[in-house]
Parts: C-alpha cells; structure tokens; sequence
C-alpha cells in the first residue's frame, strides 16, 4: 500500500516563470517515516501542500492514500494531519484550547479529546502551561502547541515541515518519540526537516530534491553509498598543511579549524599517527548523512551555474 504517489508532478506558481516543482515522481510506503530534504527553496513545502490539498499541482497527478489530491480533496482531508511550516497558534488561545478544540472539530467525542489532550500536553511538557494564552508563551513552545494539535489526531497519514524547528534539544527528542509512536501504530509520516541528525534518527527512506527535482532517493544506507569512502577523520589544522592529508583521500575544510579527511578504515592508523605525532586533536567517526547532503547539493549546484 502507497501512502503517497506523486507521478510527474509539476508546480508553477503563478508570476514566476520557473517551477517550483518539476516532473517530481514519488512512491512513499505507508507504515513508514519518508523523509524530503533539500535547500532552502527546494521545493519541499511545496509538496507537502499539494500532498495535503492545500494547493493544486499545475501538471502530474498526486493520490494520497489511494485518492486524488484534486478530485477527492475531501475524502483526505478526514485522514490526514499537517504541522505546517510557519503555523502559528492563535494568540488568545491556551495549548488546552488548541489542542482540545481540534480534537473536537475532528469528531472526538468530549471524553476521548480530554484524554488525548491532557496526554499530548504532557508528553510535550506544555501541562503546566496549558491555560497561558499562547501569546505569553516562547517561540517554542508555540511550536510545540501545532505539534501537539497534529499528533493528537487520529489520523493515518501526517505531514511534518521542519516540526522540530526552534525546539530546545530534549524537545526534539519528545517529539521524535511521539513520531516513533505514530509509525508503531501503523502510521504514515512525511517530514520535512533541515537538521540531518533528526533525518537519520527517523527516516526509513529519504529523498533529495533540489532547484524542483529529485536528485537522490534510498534508505540511509544507501545514500552513504554516494560518498565512496566510508570513514571521515576531523584533524586540527593547526599547522597542518592539506597536501600531507591528500594521499588519503578527499579533503575539505569544515570551516570550523579542522581538515576532514574522507578515507577509508585501512588509513585510519596512519592518519591517527601523524595527528598523534604533531599532538594535534582527531576524531575518527563514519560518513553522515550531513557528509553525503554537503556532497550532493553542493556539488550538484556548482555544475548548474
Ligand atoms: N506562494 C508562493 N508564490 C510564489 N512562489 C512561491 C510560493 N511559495 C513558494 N514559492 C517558491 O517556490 C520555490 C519552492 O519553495 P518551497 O517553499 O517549496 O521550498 P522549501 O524547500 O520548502 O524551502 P525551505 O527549506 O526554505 O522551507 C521557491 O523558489 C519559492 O520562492
Ligand atoms: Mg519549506
């Protein structure tokens, strides 16, 4: 069973004569966390919302669980959930309002949309703020409040742009473990997300899109593949010159004082032996996603200049 199939989907807004989108074709499982990265601009709002009906695609097809995004808008919207990028809470409103009155609009019957409530505000530690009006509350807590509002919904398939946004580091996690749940329960996720640790956490199948078009798809371990080695070693520059590091593979600067080396594990003695000798600081780790997003994205955007 697909949760989404997007054949040749094309998106031109209207004014701007380059698609946003174009001749995007997508099969996402269902029961599993799909996970869309991609620059700023990508593309991947884009998809969403044309995924959860909120705008028409200007060529292609999407079904959703089996429906068309244009004929049978309708029929989605009841089993669906979306935490929109830049969703704002009302102002006025406390997280029990929000969450409670969702629940309720999407047919809970009283008791079962408390429970849901209390239980989510809880798990998002927005209980002891559940009667502020969100105006007094933080950034991301607000946050925290759409989150809340989507995941308490019973639904089968829910969208998440960028739901971790402005989220403090133990936030994201208790969001992370209600995606987890989600999937448990036999759910479907499509998210969207800038921070590559989150997508490698969560994501059972990833997909690059960048300047409209899809330019990679796998599991994590297949985009690891991109890159051909399969170690990285950070060592300080510290007087270090890069032409002693480029006998063992590609080097490049992370800009944060160290020389990364992509090599493989049968260099890592030597590369820890010369770091250890001039007493300069290394860490040895695998290739990560973050590697592998840097390599293709950037690559790919210098040939297209
Ligand atoms: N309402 C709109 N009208 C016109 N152009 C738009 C509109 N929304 C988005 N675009 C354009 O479509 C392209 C894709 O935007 P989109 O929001 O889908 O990117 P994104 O991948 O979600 O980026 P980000 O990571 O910054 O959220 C961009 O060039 C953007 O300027
Ligand atoms: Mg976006």
């Amino acid at each position: 069973m697909l949760a989404i199939e997007a054949e040749r989907v094309t998106k031109v807004y209207k004014g701007s004569g380059r698609p946003a989108l174009e001749a995007v074709s997508l099969q996402v499982e269902a029961g599993k966390v799909f996970t869309l990265l991609g620059r700023n601009g990508a593309g991947k709002t884009t998809f969403v919302r044309m995924c959860a009906t909120q705008l028409m695609p200007t060529s292609g097809s999407i079904r959703v669980l089996g429906c068309d995004v244009v004929r049978q808008a309708k029929d989605i919207r009841g089993v669906i959930s979306v935490v929109p990028q830049e969703g704002r809470p009302l102002r006025a409103l406390t997280p029990w309002d929000h969450v409670y009155n969702w629940l309720r609009i999407r047919g809970e019957g009283k008791q079962a949309a408390k429970e849901k409530t209390g239980e989510f505000l809880r798990r998002l530690e927005l209980w002891d703020a559940r009667d502020r009006p969100a105006m007094n509350l933080s950034g991301g807590m607000k946050q925290k409040i759409l989150v809340a509002m989507a995941m308490a919904v019973d639904a089968k398939l829910l969208f998440l742009d960028e739901p971790t946004i402005g989220l403090d580091p133990v936030s994201r996690r208790q969001v992370w473990s209600a995606i987890k749940d989600w999937k448990a329960k036999g759910g479907s996720i499509l998210l969207t997300t800038h921070y590559m640790d989150e997508a490698e956490v969560l994501s059972d199948y990833i997909v690059i899109i960048d300047k409209g078009s899809v330019i990679a798809q796998g599991t994590i371990q297949d985009l690891r593949r991109v890159i051909p080695q399969n170690t990285r070693i950070d060592i300080s520059k510290d007087g270090l010159d890069r032409e002693s590091l480029e006998p063992y593979g590609s080097v490049v600067d992370t800009g944060a004082g160290m020389l990364r080396v992509f090599t493989f594990e049968s260099a890592v003695r030597d590369l820890s032996e010369l770091a250890l000798k001039r007493n300069l600081p290394f860490t040895v780790s695998p290739v990560t996603l973050d590697d592998v997003f840097v390599h293709l994205v950037g690559s790919i955007s210098e040939e297209r200049k």
